[in-house]
């Protein structure tokens, strides 16, 4: 059985103060039980200060974005080194903020994904539609441009060290989940492609559902098969909420 992982995306939210409570908070309310991980990935700047406050904890602290590249002559970049060298060990990329707001594309996507491998830390590959591309029928192949992208550079052995969300962009922010038999018909679909290259890898990879997950519904979505956590916004930013969907993966 694939574990659950509950990753928090602060996104560019928080400061010292706020991050040190938040993270005492998550800490002291890890929910008991096994066959679950917690995950939050602040803002680059307090990385460190996370890292250290979460030591020895049960819960591992990742990043919102990294360079494709690995050094060199690029202003305002962060090198996936550098992060593992911090004690990150997880990396989000091609979130759709991302994709949409900074222009990434998804074969630059699939760079920053293979070059968060070559450093050591598990990539968090985000692949999603809007809602138009959902309206007009397209959402499989939207998703599967995503993949691909990724697996004809990397090749599917790398899924065996990654982990995927699904975030239907029309859910991201927007208080309108998913339901379950939507989110879970597009986990289906994912791991069926994975499957088709690598029975054992598609087995074992986490697809993580994100968008306006919270509490309330966090166990409706766990329970489908195919749904092996969460990608979590705005109930990641209070640790009651956070704790909340935590909870339910612990329970599932
Ligand atoms: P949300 O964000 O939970 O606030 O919808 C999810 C995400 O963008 O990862």
């Amino acid at each position: 059985m694939r574990d659950i992982l509950v990753a928090g995306n602060w996104k560019m939210n928080g400061n010292s103060a706020a991050n040190a409570e938040l993270v005492a908070g998550i800490i002291a309310g890890v929910p008991q039980g096994s066959g679950f991980s917690l995950l939050v990935c602040p803002p680059y700047p307090y990385l460190a200060a996370v890292v250290a406050q979460t030591e020895g904890s049960a819960v591992s602290v990742g990043s919102q974005n990294v360079s494709e590249h690995e050094k060199g002559a690029f202003t305002g970049e962060v090198a996936p080194g550098m992060l593992r060298d911090l004690g990150c060990t997880y990396a989000i990329v091609g979130h759709s903020e991302r994709r949409a707001i900074y222009g990434e594309t998804s074969a630059q996507v699939a760079a920053k994904f293979q070059a968060a491998q070559a450093a050591g830390i598990t990539p968090i590959l985000c692949v999603g539609e809007t809602l138009e591309e959902r309206e007009a029928g397209t959402t499989e192949s939207v998703v599967d441009e995503q993949l691909d992208a990724v697996l004809d550079v990397a090749g599917i052995d790398a899924l065996a060290t990654a982990v995927i969300a699904y975030e239907p962009v029309w859910a991201i922010g927007t208080g309108m989940t998913a339901s379950p038999e939507q989110a879970q018909d597009v986990h289906r679909h994912i791991r069926g492609r994975l499957e088709a290259l690598n029975a054992n890898i598609a087995a074992g990879v986490q697809i993580l559902y994100g968008g306006s997950m919270k509490g309330e519904n966090a166990a409706g979505l766990l329970a489908k098969p195919d749904i092996d956590g969460g990608l979590i916004g705005g109930a990641s930013l209070k640790a009651e909420d956070f704790l909340a969907i935590a909870a339910a993966a612990a329970q599932n």
